[in-house]
């Protein structure tokens, strides 16, 4: 199952970057595969869409600020959580995990006001989002007892791919 949703992920990520490139318009080919993160294998058994096919999702103009704002937070948390672990504190990351992107920031982010401006598909990734910190949370925090790593990274990666998947998804602008 895991291997199934990493695949589609795999294949909407390099979908992403081939628009990202058409839309650049960029000729340096060879630096292309540099930048993808996907292996290059996929690229060429995905022909890139000449255009974004992203589905563009109404909100009111506040609501748009508002939910970017939440953004940048998000990839702030991520790094601030990168770094605990990095530090060797993985109760530190836990703790960010849960409160800014795990079930527990869905009071802070106003989630009921924006559910509602929101395809289901889009609701489905946001909640997966937060499933997947708030899974990385308990993670982080056996880590701390276990000292194995690696189901951190898994787990960090989960998280990764939910993003992933409602930015290849969906679009404000
Ligand atoms: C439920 C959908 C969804 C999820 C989940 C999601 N995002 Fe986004 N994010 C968006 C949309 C939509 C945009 C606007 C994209 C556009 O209009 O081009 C966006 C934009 C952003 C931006 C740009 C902000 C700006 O100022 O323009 C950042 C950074 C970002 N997201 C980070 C993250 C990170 C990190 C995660 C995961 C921890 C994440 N997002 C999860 C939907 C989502």
């Amino acid at each position: 199952m895991r291997q199934l949703v990493i695949a589609a992920v795999a294949a909407t990520l390099s979908w992403g970057v081939g628009a990202a490139i058409a839309q650049h318009n960029h000729s340096h080919s060879d630096h292309s595969h540099s930048a993808s993160p996907a292996p290059s294998s996929a690229h060429s058994e995905h022909a890139a869409p000449a255009s974004d096919t992203r589905e563009f999702v109404k909100f009111p103009e506040k609501l748009v600020e508002h939910t970017l704002a939440n953004m940048r937070d998000h990839l702030l948390a991520l790094q601030e959580i990168q770094e605990q672990l990095g530090l060797g504190r993985p109760d530190a990351a836990a703790k960010i995990a849960e409160a800014r992107l795990g079930m527990s920031s869905l009071s802070l982010h106003g989630a009921h006001d924006v559910a509602k401006f929101m395809p289901k598909g889009m609701q489905d990734a946001g909640t997966a989002m937060h499933r997947a910190a708030s899974q990385l949370a308990i993670v982080a925090t056996d880590s701390g007892v276990t000292g194995d790593m690696k189901p951190v990274f898994s787990a960090l990666a989960n998280v990764t791919s939910a993003c992933v998947g409602c930015h290849a998804g969906y679009r404000f602008k």
